[in-house]
């Protein structure tokens, strides 16, 4: 292991961090992949005998977090697990072996350590160590090569809330220094650095979001009857054709439109595939709850509106009323009660 502070070692695997804290009473914090599990024993046993190391702090219980802690336990079955009530969960399933635990709640002390739970970092299980000046931060502020950013992008956007106020507890506490559980430490400017890190968390646009599939124009006609009646309210908007955008790029403004109109018509016998590519794309999480307003034309059977009512239903999106479906095209009966019920959703979100 290497010496990264008096007390404290690092062992370093595939980006992922597990670390030992040596005093009077040693301890583990977290651990690699199974994958580098001898690798991992012979260090830790080359800096700390087994038999004197006392506990192991879990804060996350990932498969690259806790590989290791079954071969830990085989070495010294006295080791006391330390982590929240989801983690022990987890870890028994995981090891399939019994073992010392200590159940953590927020606030708990531990010789010196101090843990606050963070759940949904991005597991419900994740917690944060506090060590004097030092900040075990597992899953927070990790870094891919690419940076915190990239790592904050890849797997952890999906909860920005949970990712602020793991930010606003850390906020309360003098640090000097984070060694999260992947990439490098943060040793200077711990302020600063946390500051930044809170600016990834995107904020929603306060638009409503109009998005559109149509081939023949007659959902398009649906679309802009919506549009008209928010340009004439003053109301902040958006709208896209999405044959015509990249599927990343419009899934990103779901995520962070205020309330979405989703337009489609049906294409054998499904919504189109580019509308699937997008949804599959959007955040599963921060969608919940978003309002959806559904509309489209079909000639005869009209699934794309039906499955897409379904999926986002399921998806938990609160699906306005029956989505307005429309044989082949509007007529002027027709495009009056859809401004009727447009204009009924744009009411429902003030
Ligand atoms: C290739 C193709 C397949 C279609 N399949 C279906 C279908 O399975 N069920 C249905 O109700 N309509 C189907 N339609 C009809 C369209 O959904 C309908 O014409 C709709 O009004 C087109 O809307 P748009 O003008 O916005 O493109 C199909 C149309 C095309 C071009």
């Amino acid at each position: 292991m290497e010496k990264i502070r008096d007390n404290i070692f690092r062992f370093s695997k595939n980006n992922n961090n597990a670390y030992l804290i040596k005093s009077d009473v040693n301890i583990l914090i977290d651990g690699v992949g199974y994958e580098f599990a001898d690798e991992y024993i012979k260090s830790v046993g080359e800096t700390v005998g087994f038999s004197d190391i006392s506990y192991i702090v879990i804060n996350h219980c990932e498969p690259n977090r806790i590989g290791t802690l079954e071969p830990v336990l085989k070495e010294n079955r006295d080791i006391t697990v330390v982590a929240t009530t989801p983690a022990l969960k987890f870890i028994e399933k995981y090891t399939g072996v019994s073992f010392k635990s200590i159940t953590v709640k927020d606030g708990t002390e531990l010789c010196g350590l101090l843990f606050r739970l963070t759940p949904y970092i991005n597991w419900p299980d994740s917690m944060l160590t506090f060590f004097d000046d030092v900040l075990f931060s597992c899953d927070l502020f990790s870094s891919t090569a690419s940076g915190p950013g990239d790592y904050y992008s890849k797997y952890l956007s999906q909860r920005p809330q949970s990712v602020s106020y793991a930010i606003d507890v850390i906020k309360n506490y003098k640090l000097s220094c984070i060694l999260p559980g992947s990439g490098m430490a943060v040793n200077a400017d711990i302020d600063d650095f946390t500051d930044r890190y809170r600016r990834l968390l995107d904020s929603p646009s306060g638009e409503i979001l109009i998005l559109y599939h149509s081939v023949y124009g007659n959902t398009c006609k649906m679309a802009k009857t919506a549009q008209k009646l928010l340009v004439e309210n003053d109301i902040p908007y958006k709208m896209y054709d999405i044959s015509v955008g990249r599927y990343d790029e419009l899934a990103e403004k779901i995520d962070k439109c205020k309330a979405l109109m989703l337009g489609t018509d049906t294409v054998n016998a499904d919504a189109p595939a580019d509308l699937w590519n997008i949804i599959a794309l959007t955040n599963k999480v921060i969608n919940k709850q978003k309002p959806c307003m559904l509309f489209g034309t079909y000639a005869w059977s009209g699934e794309g509106l039906y499955y897409m009512e379904h999926y986002l239903k399921m998806l938990r999106y609160m699906i306005y009323e029956k989505p307005f479906g429309v044989q082949l095209k509007m007529n002027g009966d027709e495009e009056k009660q859809f401004e009727k019920y447009t204009e009924k959703f744009i009411n429902s979100l003030e």
